[in-house]
């Protein structure tokens, strides 16, 4: 959002039956009390990848790198609750965390949203880990059209042979993030049909 608009206003004059973000105080909220809302589209989209493909999370140690609102924040509490995915033990880092490369060591899960290409580095990660990389940045890249490339928080090539899962960046957390979006679309105008 351009920096002279009050973010929070805005947020807040969202309609909470069409907030398909689920930014709303609302939303976000029923989402900690476990109720039926709109979920943020990243973490949602996440969610519905680790069932998909089945992967275990029960009483496994997530680590979520990053706590903003849209990303960080809401994925820790959804891996926090009692569901399917879900019952992580959750340990949330930030720019203030000490000692971020033991706390990775001992992840089984790691979701990666801080907006920092490659930071995750292969000496961080342990072997079987699920790596899930959130960050989408734009890098200078002279041998493409566009004269970018778009990278994650991940170092991929050196991370991937440890991990038992990884998503790649484009083409993973990017394009779940778009299918939960639209299927919250779809969900808030079924509501509206409904009333
Ligand atoms: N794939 C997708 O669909 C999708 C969707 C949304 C965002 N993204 C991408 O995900 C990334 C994060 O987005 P965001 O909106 O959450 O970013 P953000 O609002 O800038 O938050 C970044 C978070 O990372 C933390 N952080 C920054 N540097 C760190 C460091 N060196 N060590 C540990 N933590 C650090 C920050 O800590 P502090 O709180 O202490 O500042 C903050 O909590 C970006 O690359 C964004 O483009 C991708």
């Amino acid at each position: 959002m351009p920096k002279h608009f009050n973010e929070e206003k805005i947020i807040n004059l969202i309609n909470p039956a069409k907030d398909v973000d689920g930014f709303h105080p609302s939303s976000i909220g029923k989402m900690v009390q476990g109720q039926p809302t709109f979920i943020p589209a990243t973490p949602y989209g996440i969610m519905l990848m680790l069932k998909h493909y089945n992967i275990e999370t029960s009483g496994k140690h997530a680590v979520v790198i990053g706590r903003s609102n849209i990303v960080g924040r809401p994925m820790s509490i959804l891996l926090s609750q009692n569901t399917n995915p879900g019952n992580c033990t959750v340990t949330v880092c930030h720019s203030r965390t000490k000692n971020l490369k033991e706390i990775c060591l001992q992840a089984d899960i790691i979701v990666a949203a801080l907006g920092f290409p490659g930071f995750l580095k292969a000496d961080m990660v342990k072997q079987d880990a699920v790596v899930i990389d959130v960050g989408i940045t734009r890098v200078a890249d002279a041998s493409k059209k566009s004269g970018f490339a778009i990278k994650g928080d991940v170092d991929f090539e050196n991370v991937a042979p440890k991990c038992s899962y990884i998503t790649p960046v484009p083409g993973g957390v990017g394009l779940m993030t778009i299918g939960a979006l639209m299927m919250n679309t779809y969900n808030a105008s079924q509501l509206k049909t409904k009333d």
